[in-house]
């Protein structure tokens, strides 16, 4: 293979605000800081942070023919990320992302899709050969489904391995959910899927990961934030110990976790060796304000420095 991680997937503009406390419904709020505004997205979020700890990357994605798009783009160049599969639609707006950040480190966010509901079926067939030459294909909910669908399929039919972000949680023919190796969520979206799903409600973390390879995954792993991860495939399971932060900003620390995962299941990694990795890169992310801005280089990893 060519290349390590083809992530499919979101690019948004952060425009980010901190709160002491987030608004409540019909309530108004003052910002504590400036509005910062960073590249952000789900799918880029895991091309960046894959391509900062050293994998070969590419993203399939959409912007629009705007401002924030072309910086989106510089963004993704500056690390390395294959951008030649990234689309410009001139009619409609690069996606946006409007994300307010409590005092916890705690976020909360609105996407407008925009041009990111508007990657297509034939763009992956555009990005067939790209999908072909990868070893890991790496896919988020922030696309359409038939558009994940369809790079499901092709990643499948090329012997890719696919790693599956659930995120937003949001209903999958069985055929993808059968392909997720892993599927990944957090522990919300975890019983979000299984509520859906009308199984129980499990009483512990391990049980969360073992109910979810109920819903047809080849393998899975939740994370639990601060308590690490539970990682499961043929009805085992095994509990990722956590890694301590001083949590300012958790926006993205998911996209960071599942991009480390890509990563190392592409370097050939057993699934908790990859999910060890990616409780460190997660934990790192958080220390540090916006997704991208956060991400660390493996010399940080390495290093163990915050
Ligand atoms: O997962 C974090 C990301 O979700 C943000 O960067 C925002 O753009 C939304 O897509
Ligand atoms: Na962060």
């Amino acid at each position: 293979s060519t290349v390590d991680v083809v992530v499919v997937g979101s690019l948004n503009i952060d425009m980010t605000a901190r709160v002491s406390r987030h608004p409540l419904p019909g309530e108004t709020v003052q910002s504590t800081t400036a509005l910062t505004t960073s590249a952000g997205g789900k799918g880029a979020n895991q091309a960046v942070a894959a391509a900062r700890l050293g994998a070969r990357t590419a993203l399939v994605g959409r912007v629009g023919a705007d401002a924030h798009g072309d910086s989106l783009l510089e963004a993704l160049r500056a690390d390395g990320v294959d951008t030649a599969r990234i689309g410009r639609d001139d009619e409609v707006a690069t996606g946006t992302a409007l994300i307010s950040v409590a005092a916890t480190g705690e976020n909360s966010i609105i996407v407008s899709a925009a041009a990111n509901a508007r990657l297509s079926p034939d763009d992956i067939a555009g990005a067939g050969p790209l999908i072909a030459a990868a070893r890991v294909v790496s896919l988020v909910l922030e696309v359409p489904v038939e558009t994940v669908t369809a790079a499901a399929r092709t990643a499948h039919a090329a012997g890719a391995r696919l790693v599956l972000n659930l995120s937003p949680v949001t209903d999958l023919p069985a055929e993808v959910l059968a392909l997720a190796d892993p599927l990944i969520v957090n522990e919300h979206e975890a019983r979000e899927i299984l509520q859906r799903k009308g199984f129980p409600v499990p009483r512990d973390a391990v049980e969360h990961a073992v109910a979810l390879l109920g819903v047809g995954a080849r393998s899975v792993v939740v994370t639990f934030g601060e308590s690490g991860a539970v990682v499961a495939e043929s009805g085992r399971a095994e509990h990722i110990p956590g890694v301590p932060a001083e949590a300012v900003d958790t926006t993205g620390a998911g996209d960071a976790f599942a991009a480390t995962m890509a990563w190392r299941l592409s370097q050939g990694d057993a699934l908790a060796a990859a999910a060890r990795w990616a409780t460190r890169v997660g934990a790192r992310s958080v220390q540090h304000p916006g997704a991208q801005p956060s991400y660390p280089t493996l010399d940080h990893v390495l290093s163990g420095s915050a």
